[in-house]
Protein backbone atom coordinates (compact mmCIF):
# COMPACT_ATOMS: atom_id res chain seq x y z
CA UNK A 1 0.00 0.00 0.00
CA UNK A 2 2.95 1.93 -0.16
CA UNK A 3 2.11 3.38 -3.23
CA UNK A 4 -1.12 5.09 -1.88
CA UNK A 5 1.28 7.77 -0.06
CA UNK A 6 2.99 9.09 -2.82
CA UNK A 7 1.98 12.61 -2.82
CA UNK A 8 0.74 14.48 -5.73
CA UNK A 9 2.41 17.24 -4.67
CA UNK A 10 5.87 15.18 -6.56
CA UNK A 11 4.56 16.30 -9.59
CA UNK A 12 5.25 19.54 -10.13
CA UNK A 13 3.22 21.61 -12.24
CA UNK A 14 5.89 24.07 -13.40
CA UNK A 15 5.21 26.54 -16.11
CA UNK A 16 7.44 28.35 -18.47
CA UNK A 17 10.62 29.01 -19.46
CA UNK A 18 13.48 30.34 -17.84
CA UNK A 19 15.74 27.84 -15.65
CA UNK A 20 17.24 29.14 -12.46
CA UNK A 21 19.59 26.86 -10.73
CA UNK A 22 19.31 27.43 -6.91
CA UNK A 23 22.66 25.24 -6.05
CA UNK A 24 25.46 23.09 -8.16
CA UNK A 25 23.31 19.55 -8.29
CA UNK A 26 24.73 17.00 -6.88
CA UNK A 27 25.53 13.56 -9.38
CA UNK A 28 22.43 11.56 -9.24
CA UNK A 29 23.42 7.88 -9.46
CA UNK A 30 20.92 6.06 -12.08
CA UNK A 31 19.69 2.98 -10.94
CA UNK A 32 19.45 1.58 -14.73
CA UNK A 33 22.09 1.51 -17.63
CA UNK A 34 19.87 4.03 -19.51
CA UNK A 35 19.38 7.18 -17.44
CA UNK A 36 18.20 8.57 -21.05
CA UNK A 37 14.95 7.11 -20.72
CA UNK A 38 14.22 6.92 -17.29
CA UNK A 39 14.45 11.12 -16.73
CA UNK A 40 14.95 12.18 -13.04
CA UNK A 41 14.84 15.47 -12.36
CA UNK A 42 17.90 17.61 -12.05
CA UNK A 43 18.64 18.45 -8.27
CA UNK A 44 18.09 22.64 -7.22
CA UNK A 45 16.00 23.17 -10.70
CA UNK A 46 13.23 25.33 -10.32
CA UNK A 47 11.47 26.76 -13.73
CA UNK A 48 9.42 29.89 -12.50
CA UNK A 49 5.76 28.26 -12.90
CA UNK A 50 3.22 30.38 -14.98
CA UNK A 51 0.67 32.01 -13.39
CA UNK A 52 -2.25 34.49 -14.78
CA UNK A 53 -4.37 33.99 -17.76
CA UNK A 54 -2.66 32.28 -20.48
CA UNK A 55 -3.33 31.12 -24.22
CA UNK A 56 -1.84 28.54 -26.63
CA UNK A 57 -1.99 29.15 -30.68
CA UNK A 58 -4.96 28.18 -32.42
CA UNK A 59 -7.13 27.78 -29.37
CA UNK A 60 -9.55 30.86 -28.97
CA UNK A 61 -9.50 29.93 -24.57
CA UNK A 62 -7.57 31.92 -22.16
CA UNK A 63 -7.01 29.57 -18.93
CA UNK A 64 -6.34 30.83 -15.85
CA UNK A 65 -3.17 28.90 -14.32
CA UNK A 66 -1.66 27.91 -12.09
CA UNK A 67 -4.06 24.54 -12.40
CA UNK A 68 -4.60 21.62 -9.68
CA UNK A 69 -4.08 17.88 -10.88
CA UNK A 70 -8.11 17.53 -11.23
CA UNK A 71 -8.46 20.34 -13.91
CA UNK A 72 -5.95 19.84 -16.33
CA UNK A 73 -6.30 22.52 -19.40
CA UNK A 74 -8.28 21.08 -22.51
CA UNK A 75 -6.90 23.83 -25.06
CA UNK A 76 -8.37 21.96 -27.70
CA UNK A 77 -11.91 20.23 -27.15
CA UNK A 78 -12.74 19.73 -30.43
CA UNK A 79 -9.46 17.31 -31.03
CA UNK A 80 -11.07 14.52 -29.05
CA UNK A 81 -14.80 13.20 -27.62
CA UNK A 82 -16.48 14.30 -24.91
CA UNK A 83 -14.45 12.99 -21.89
CA UNK A 84 -15.99 10.76 -19.09
CA UNK A 85 -15.06 11.99 -15.50
CA UNK A 86 -12.29 9.89 -14.37
CA UNK A 87 -10.53 11.44 -17.40
CA UNK A 88 -11.36 14.51 -17.51
CA UNK A 89 -11.16 15.71 -13.90
CA UNK A 90 -10.31 12.24 -12.09
CA UNK A 91 -11.73 11.47 -8.66
CA UNK A 92 -9.93 13.20 -5.71
CA UNK A 93 -8.20 12.87 -3.63
CA UNK A 94 -6.50 9.49 -5.06
CA UNK A 95 -6.96 9.82 -8.45
CA UNK A 96 -5.90 12.50 -10.78
CA UNK A 97 -7.29 12.96 -13.86
CA UNK A 98 -6.42 10.99 -16.75
CA UNK A 99 -5.25 13.89 -18.91
CA UNK A 100 -3.77 15.59 -16.92
CA UNK A 101 -0.52 13.07 -17.39
CA UNK A 102 -2.09 11.51 -20.88
CA UNK A 103 -3.72 14.43 -22.35
CA UNK A 104 -7.04 14.79 -23.43
CA UNK A 105 -6.25 13.29 -27.04
CA UNK A 106 -4.38 10.41 -25.13
CA UNK A 107 -1.01 11.28 -26.99
CA UNK A 108 0.88 11.53 -23.94
CA UNK A 109 4.35 12.59 -22.70
CA UNK A 110 7.55 11.13 -22.61
CA UNK A 111 7.75 10.05 -18.86
CA UNK A 112 4.68 8.87 -18.76
CA UNK A 113 2.85 6.93 -22.03
CA UNK A 114 0.57 7.08 -25.29
CA UNK A 115 -2.75 5.82 -24.88
CA UNK A 116 -4.69 6.48 -27.99
CA UNK A 117 -5.48 3.75 -29.49
CA UNK A 118 -4.83 1.03 -27.00
CA UNK A 119 -7.34 -1.60 -27.02
CA UNK A 120 -9.27 -1.23 -24.12
CA UNK A 121 -8.59 -4.77 -23.29
CA UNK A 122 -5.24 -3.71 -23.16
CA UNK A 123 -6.14 -0.78 -20.84
CA UNK A 124 -7.68 -2.47 -18.46
CA UNK A 125 -5.22 -5.30 -17.69
CA UNK A 126 -2.60 -2.63 -17.77
CA UNK A 127 -4.60 -1.12 -14.87
CA UNK A 128 -5.31 -4.49 -13.28
CA UNK A 129 -1.42 -5.03 -13.25
CA UNK A 130 -1.46 -1.71 -11.39
CA UNK A 131 -3.62 -2.58 -9.03
CA UNK A 132 -1.76 -5.83 -8.38
CA UNK A 133 1.42 -4.46 -8.44
CA UNK A 134 3.03 -5.97 -11.24
CA UNK A 135 3.92 -2.87 -12.78
CA UNK A 136 6.83 -1.10 -11.32
CA UNK A 137 9.55 1.21 -12.75
CA UNK A 138 13.19 0.24 -12.66
CA UNK A 139 14.20 3.57 -11.58
CA UNK A 140 12.34 4.38 -8.00
CA UNK A 141 13.48 7.90 -8.57
CA UNK A 142 11.73 8.52 -11.39
CA UNK A 143 8.12 9.64 -9.65
CA UNK A 144 5.46 9.40 -12.41
CA UNK A 145 5.38 5.66 -12.55
CA UNK A 146 4.93 5.39 -9.01
CA UNK A 147 2.07 7.73 -8.84
CA UNK A 148 0.48 5.76 -11.95
CA UNK A 149 0.86 2.84 -9.80
CA UNK A 150 -1.40 5.11 -6.84
CA UNK A 151 -3.64 5.83 -9.69
CA UNK A 152 -4.18 2.03 -10.56
CA UNK A 153 -4.15 0.74 -7.18
CA UNK A 154 -7.17 3.54 -6.94
CA UNK A 155 -9.05 3.03 -9.94
CA UNK A 156 -12.59 1.47 -9.60
CA UNK A 157 -13.51 -1.20 -12.21
CA UNK A 158 -16.43 1.23 -13.76
CA UNK A 159 -13.45 3.89 -13.72
CA UNK A 160 -11.58 1.47 -15.11
CA UNK A 161 -14.11 0.88 -17.87
CA UNK A 162 -14.89 4.18 -18.92
CA UNK A 163 -11.40 5.48 -19.23
CA UNK A 164 -10.46 2.32 -21.17
CA UNK A 165 -12.86 2.61 -24.00
CA UNK A 166 -12.49 6.57 -24.13
CA UNK A 167 -8.87 5.87 -25.03
CA UNK A 168 -9.06 3.42 -27.18
CA UNK A 169 -11.60 5.10 -29.39
CA UNK A 170 -8.70 7.66 -30.03
CA UNK A 171 -7.05 8.06 -33.18
CA UNK A 172 -3.28 8.03 -32.28
CA UNK A 173 -1.77 10.48 -34.55
CA UNK A 174 2.25 11.63 -35.42
CA UNK A 175 3.62 13.26 -32.20
CA UNK A 176 7.30 12.79 -32.00
CA UNK A 177 9.97 13.65 -34.72
CA UNK A 178 12.86 11.15 -34.76
CA UNK A 179 16.05 12.96 -35.74
CA UNK A 180 19.39 11.19 -36.22
CA UNK A 181 22.09 13.65 -35.54
CA UNK A 182 25.64 13.71 -33.84
CA UNK A 183 25.00 16.37 -31.39
CA UNK A 184 22.65 17.34 -28.99
CA UNK A 185 21.48 20.29 -27.08
CA UNK A 186 23.25 20.42 -23.17
CA UNK A 187 20.59 19.57 -21.45
CA UNK A 188 18.38 19.15 -18.03
CA UNK A 189 15.81 17.56 -16.38
CA UNK A 190 12.55 19.26 -15.41
CA UNK A 191 8.52 18.09 -14.82
CA UNK A 192 10.34 14.57 -15.57
CA UNK A 193 11.26 15.53 -19.25
CA UNK A 194 14.52 16.14 -21.06
CA UNK A 195 14.88 20.09 -21.42
CA UNK A 196 17.38 22.24 -23.39
CA UNK A 197 19.66 23.75 -20.94
CA UNK A 198 19.14 27.44 -20.42
CA UNK A 199 22.50 28.78 -22.08
CA UNK A 200 23.56 26.06 -22.99
CA UNK A 201 25.67 24.68 -25.66
CA UNK A 202 25.88 21.14 -27.54
CA UNK A 203 27.25 17.61 -27.00
CA UNK A 204 28.18 14.66 -28.48
CA UNK A 205 24.69 12.29 -27.83
CA UNK A 206 27.05 9.40 -26.97
CA UNK A 207 24.61 6.26 -26.81
CA UNK A 208 20.96 7.98 -25.64
CA UNK A 209 18.08 9.15 -27.16
CA UNK A 210 17.11 12.68 -26.04
CA UNK A 211 13.29 13.22 -26.32
CA UNK A 212 12.39 17.06 -26.17
CA UNK A 213 9.63 19.02 -25.86
CA UNK A 214 9.51 21.47 -29.25
CA UNK A 215 7.97 23.91 -27.78
CA UNK A 216 8.58 24.29 -23.55
CA UNK A 217 6.38 26.73 -22.96
CA UNK A 218 3.23 24.95 -24.91
CA UNK A 219 4.29 21.12 -23.43
CA UNK A 220 3.89 22.86 -19.64
CA UNK A 221 0.99 24.76 -20.49
CA UNK A 222 -0.32 21.45 -21.84
CA UNK A 223 -1.09 22.24 -25.57
CA UNK A 224 -2.04 18.51 -26.26
CA UNK A 225 -0.67 19.57 -30.17
CA UNK A 226 2.36 20.82 -29.36
CA UNK A 227 4.54 17.27 -29.81
CA UNK A 228 8.39 16.56 -29.47
CA UNK A 229 11.45 15.78 -30.97
CA UNK A 230 13.83 12.79 -30.62
CA UNK A 231 17.50 12.85 -31.32
CA UNK A 232 18.55 9.52 -31.95
CA UNK A 233 22.22 7.95 -32.62
CA UNK A 234 23.14 7.85 -36.09
CA UNK A 235 22.43 4.62 -37.57
CA UNK A 236 20.00 3.48 -35.11
CA UNK A 237 16.88 3.62 -37.01
CA UNK A 238 18.15 0.95 -39.33
CA UNK A 239 19.81 -0.77 -36.58
CA UNK A 240 16.36 -0.96 -35.11
CA UNK A 241 14.69 -2.20 -38.18
CA UNK A 242 16.88 -5.30 -38.29
CA UNK A 243 16.24 -6.68 -34.74
CA UNK A 244 12.54 -5.80 -35.52
CA UNK A 245 12.47 -8.17 -38.32
CA UNK A 246 14.05 -10.62 -36.10
CA UNK A 247 17.06 -10.79 -38.67
CA UNK A 248 19.61 -9.77 -35.75
CA UNK A 249 19.11 -13.05 -34.05
CA UNK A 250 18.79 -11.57 -31.10
CA UNK A 251 14.84 -11.65 -31.08
CA UNK A 252 11.82 -12.60 -32.30
CA UNK A 253 9.92 -10.78 -35.19
CA UNK A 254 7.82 -7.77 -33.41
CA UNK A 255 4.81 -7.98 -36.29
CA UNK A 256 4.34 -11.65 -35.44
CA UNK A 257 1.91 -10.45 -32.19
CA UNK A 258 2.37 -6.37 -32.50
CA UNK A 259 1.22 -6.62 -36.08
CA UNK A 260 1.79 -5.33 -39.34
CA UNK A 261 3.57 -1.95 -39.56
CA UNK A 262 3.38 -2.32 -35.78
CA UNK A 263 -0.15 -1.13 -35.35
CA UNK A 264 -1.27 -3.77 -32.79
CA UNK A 265 -2.87 -6.51 -32.90
CA UNK A 266 -6.05 -8.02 -31.02
CA UNK A 267 -5.23 -7.13 -27.18
CA UNK A 268 -1.37 -6.76 -28.10
CA UNK A 269 -0.65 -3.15 -27.81
CA UNK A 270 0.45 -0.22 -31.46
CA UNK A 271 3.58 0.45 -30.54
CA UNK A 272 4.40 2.38 -33.81
CA UNK A 273 5.12 5.95 -33.52
CA UNK A 274 5.30 6.07 -29.33
CA UNK A 275 7.74 7.68 -27.50
CA UNK A 276 11.03 6.11 -27.73
CA UNK A 277 11.85 6.61 -24.25
CA UNK A 278 8.73 5.21 -23.11
CA UNK A 279 9.15 1.63 -25.25
CA UNK A 280 12.62 1.51 -23.99
CA UNK A 281 11.78 1.81 -20.32
CA UNK A 282 9.31 -0.43 -20.74
CA UNK A 283 11.43 -3.52 -22.21
CA UNK A 284 14.28 -2.92 -19.59
CA UNK A 285 11.33 -3.07 -16.88
CA UNK A 286 10.05 -6.30 -18.87
CA UNK A 287 13.93 -7.74 -18.83
CA UNK A 288 14.00 -7.10 -15.16
CA UNK A 289 11.01 -8.59 -14.39
CA UNK A 290 9.81 -4.91 -12.76
CA UNK A 291 6.99 -5.33 -15.29
CA UNK A 292 5.57 -8.88 -15.01
CA UNK A 293 1.92 -8.71 -15.50
CA UNK A 294 -0.43 -11.34 -16.91
CA UNK A 295 0.50 -10.97 -20.66
CA UNK A 296 4.54 -10.03 -19.86
CA UNK A 297 5.57 -13.81 -20.23
CA UNK A 298 4.76 -13.80 -23.90
CA UNK A 299 7.61 -10.85 -24.59
CA UNK A 300 10.29 -13.12 -22.17
CA UNK A 301 12.32 -14.36 -24.99
CA UNK A 302 12.10 -11.08 -26.99
CA UNK A 303 13.72 -9.09 -24.56
CA UNK A 304 16.11 -11.95 -22.81
CA UNK A 305 19.02 -11.36 -24.69
CA UNK A 306 18.85 -7.33 -25.75
CA UNK A 307 21.70 -4.79 -24.81
CA UNK A 308 20.71 -1.14 -23.51
CA UNK A 309 21.73 -0.63 -27.20
CA UNK A 310 19.78 -2.87 -28.70
CA UNK A 311 16.70 -0.94 -26.80
CA UNK A 312 17.81 1.93 -27.79
CA UNK A 313 18.24 1.12 -31.53
CA UNK A 314 14.47 -1.17 -30.97
CA UNK A 315 12.65 2.88 -29.67
CA UNK A 316 14.08 5.12 -32.64
CA UNK A 317 13.12 2.82 -35.13
CA UNK A 318 9.72 2.31 -33.72
CA UNK A 319 9.29 6.00 -32.75
CA UNK A 320 10.04 6.94 -36.52
CA UNK A 321 7.11 4.70 -37.58
CA UNK A 322 4.35 6.47 -38.47
CA UNK A 323 1.27 5.48 -35.65
C1 LIG B 1 0.45 11.42 -12.54
C2 LIG B 1 0.40 11.15 -13.94
C3 LIG B 1 -0.57 10.08 -14.41
C4 LIG B 1 -1.93 10.09 -14.31
C5 LIG B 1 -2.81 11.13 -13.65
C6 LIG B 1 -2.38 8.90 -14.96
N1 LIG B 1 -1.31 8.19 -15.46
FE1 LIG B 1 -1.38 6.47 -16.51
N2 LIG B 1 0.65 6.43 -16.63
C7 LIG B 1 1.47 7.35 -16.06
C8 LIG B 1 2.84 6.95 -16.28
C9 LIG B 1 4.05 7.71 -15.78
C10 LIG B 1 2.81 5.76 -17.01
C11 LIG B 1 3.98 4.97 -17.57
C12 LIG B 1 4.82 4.36 -16.49
C13 LIG B 1 6.07 3.76 -17.07
O1 LIG B 1 6.85 4.42 -17.73
O2 LIG B 1 6.23 2.57 -16.86
C14 LIG B 1 1.41 5.45 -17.22
C15 LIG B 1 0.96 4.33 -17.89
C16 LIG B 1 -0.37 4.04 -18.08
C17 LIG B 1 -0.86 2.87 -18.79
C18 LIG B 1 -0.01 1.81 -19.47
C19 LIG B 1 0.08 2.11 -20.94
C20 LIG B 1 0.71 1.01 -21.74
O3 LIG B 1 0.92 1.20 -22.94
O4 LIG B 1 0.98 -0.06 -21.19
C21 LIG B 1 -2.23 2.92 -18.76
C22 LIG B 1 -3.20 1.93 -19.39
C23 LIG B 1 -2.60 4.12 -18.02
N3 LIG B 1 -1.44 4.76 -17.62
C24 LIG B 1 -3.91 4.51 -17.78
C25 LIG B 1 -4.26 5.61 -17.01
C26 LIG B 1 -5.63 5.95 -16.69
C27 LIG B 1 -6.85 5.20 -17.17
C28 LIG B 1 -5.58 7.07 -15.90
C29 LIG B 1 -6.72 7.80 -15.23
C30 LIG B 1 -7.57 6.97 -14.38
C31 LIG B 1 -4.18 7.42 -15.76
N4 LIG B 1 -3.41 6.51 -16.42
C32 LIG B 1 -3.71 8.51 -15.05
C33 LIG B 1 1.10 8.51 -15.42
C34 LIG B 1 -0.19 8.89 -15.13
C1 LIG C 1 4.97 -13.52 -28.74
C2 LIG C 1 4.30 -12.26 -28.94
C3 LIG C 1 5.17 -10.99 -28.91
C4 LIG C 1 6.30 -10.71 -29.67
C5 LIG C 1 7.00 -11.60 -30.69
C6 LIG C 1 6.68 -9.37 -29.31
N1 LIG C 1 5.83 -8.85 -28.38
FE1 LIG C 1 6.00 -7.06 -27.43
N2 LIG C 1 4.37 -7.46 -26.30
C7 LIG C 1 3.60 -8.61 -26.38
C8 LIG C 1 2.57 -8.56 -25.38
C9 LIG C 1 1.49 -9.62 -25.14
C10 LIG C 1 2.75 -7.35 -24.67
C11 LIG C 1 1.99 -6.86 -23.44
C12 LIG C 1 2.82 -7.30 -22.22
C13 LIG C 1 2.18 -6.99 -20.90
O1 LIG C 1 0.95 -6.79 -20.85
O2 LIG C 1 2.91 -6.95 -19.92
C14 LIG C 1 3.88 -6.69 -25.29
C15 LIG C 1 4.37 -5.46 -24.88
C16 LIG C 1 5.41 -4.79 -25.49
C17 LIG C 1 5.86 -3.47 -25.12
C18 LIG C 1 5.24 -2.57 -24.08
C19 LIG C 1 4.12 -1.78 -24.75
C20 LIG C 1 3.35 -0.89 -23.86
O3 LIG C 1 2.39 -0.27 -24.35
O4 LIG C 1 3.68 -0.79 -22.69
C21 LIG C 1 6.90 -3.16 -25.94
C22 LIG C 1 7.70 -1.88 -25.95
C23 LIG C 1 7.11 -4.29 -26.81
N3 LIG C 1 6.18 -5.26 -26.52
C24 LIG C 1 8.08 -4.33 -27.80
C25 LIG C 1 8.30 -5.44 -28.60
C26 LIG C 1 9.37 -5.50 -29.56
C27 LIG C 1 10.34 -4.38 -29.83
C28 LIG C 1 9.29 -6.73 -30.15
C29 LIG C 1 10.21 -7.32 -31.21
C30 LIG C 1 11.65 -7.23 -30.93
C31 LIG C 1 8.17 -7.42 -29.54
N4 LIG C 1 7.58 -6.61 -28.62
C32 LIG C 1 7.78 -8.72 -29.85
C33 LIG C 1 3.79 -9.65 -27.27
C34 LIG C 1 4.87 -9.80 -28.11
Amino acid sequence: MQARTVSIALLSLSLGSGIVLAQPAPALQPSTPMPWAYAVNTPGLNLPAASGPQHVPDSPLELVFPRDRFSPPDWHPEDHPAMPAIVATGHAPQIMACAYCHLPNGQGRPENSSLAGLSADYIKQQLADYRAGLRKSAEPQMSPPSLMQAIGLNTTAAEAEQAASYFASLQPRRWIRVVETAKVPESVVSGWMYIAKDGGGTEAIGKRILEMPEDLERTELRDARSSFVAYVPVGSIARGKQLATGNGGKSTACNACHGADLRGLGPVPRLAGRSPSYLARQLYDLQTANRKGLWSPLMATVVAKLSPEDMLALAAYIASLEP
